[in-house]
């Protein structure tokens, strides 16, 4: 059997009273480009930064690459790539500098390391912004800079969290080239999104998060039959996310003040 990019045994983290992530089991093939989808506040960023080493789970255990998080976090953090929520860039740098610099610390050479940034600042369209320092770069100038150093050593998992957030639609555009080439070329994505079109549109496959609980996981396919849809019948992700989360208390009410 393959060794799948990623798996968890009863996820858990805890903040004080609220219980954020419960007993998750997350399956993730290598080679897929999975989903991982949920209303605000669902628990998405804290299980995102528990997979990539950033949080530690308050009990259960976490599979990357075979390998045990919290035996070999050094390795891992090797064969991953991860734009986190809130990614902290270095703002005193070139877009080029940064990436450079990145490159450097996975250790690799200076060629490579300076042939993958420019190459990147190409794909990415921040080849013209040469001179300009991250801290002056727009959000989404950001996001894609984040993206292209996250994959500069060419990770096995790429792990984002909310990736199209704030991003307009030639850089959603861009940055989803990125992904699909990462993919055609055996990487494994995991990526949260509370928009269920994105997850729809580019991933295979899908897990999702309600209130810290895993209520579905499997092929959109599988999905699909979950919720009851003969094989045949055109249901969109919207409608079977309805349907496992149901719809919110409240979302139906009326705000008075709005009229
Ligand atoms: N550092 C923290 N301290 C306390 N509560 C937190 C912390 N981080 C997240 N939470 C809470 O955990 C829950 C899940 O948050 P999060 O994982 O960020 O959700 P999502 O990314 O799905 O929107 C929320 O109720 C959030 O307020
Ligand atoms: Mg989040």
């Amino acid at each position: 059997m393959e060794v799948p990019a990623v798996s968890t045994e009863k996820l858990t983290r805890r903040f004080g009273e609220l219980v954020a992530v419960e007993d998750v089991n997350l399956h993730v093939a290598a080679g897929q480009f999975f989903g991982f989808l949920g209303p605000n506040g669902a628990g998405k960023s804290t299980t995102i930064k528990m997979l990539t080493g950033l949080l530690a789970p308050s009990a259960g255990s976490i599979h990357v690459l075979g390998l045990d998080l919290l035996k070999d976090s050094l390795e891992i953090k090797r064969q991953i790539g991860v734009v986190p929520e809130g990614m902290a860039l270095f703002g005193r740098l070139t877009g080029w500098e940064y990436l450079n610099f990145v490159g450097r610390m996975y250790g690799m050479d200076r060629a490579t390391t300076a042939s993958r940034s420019q190459e990147l600042l190409e794909f990415m369209q921040l080849a013209d912004q040469h001179k300009k320092l991250v801290t002056d770069y727009s959000h989404g100038m950001q996001k894609k800079l984040a993206l292209a150093a996250a994959v500069i050593h060419s990770p096995k998992v790429l792990f984002l969290d909310e990736p199209f957030e704030g991003v307009d639609a030639i850089a959603a555009g861009t940055l989803k080239a990125m992904l699909q080439r990462m993919i055609a070329r055996g990487a494994t994505i995991f990526l949260t999104s509370h928009v269920l079109e994105i997850v729809e549109r580019l991933c295979s496959h899908v897990a999702i998060i309600d209130k810290g609980r895993l209520v579905a996981q499997g092929s959109l396919e599988e999905l699909r039959a979950g919720v009851g849809a003969s094989s045949g019948e055109k249901i969109t992700l919207e409608q079977i996310f309805l349907r496992v989360v149901g719809t919110a208390e409240g979302s139906t009410r009326e705000l008075s003040w709005l009229e």
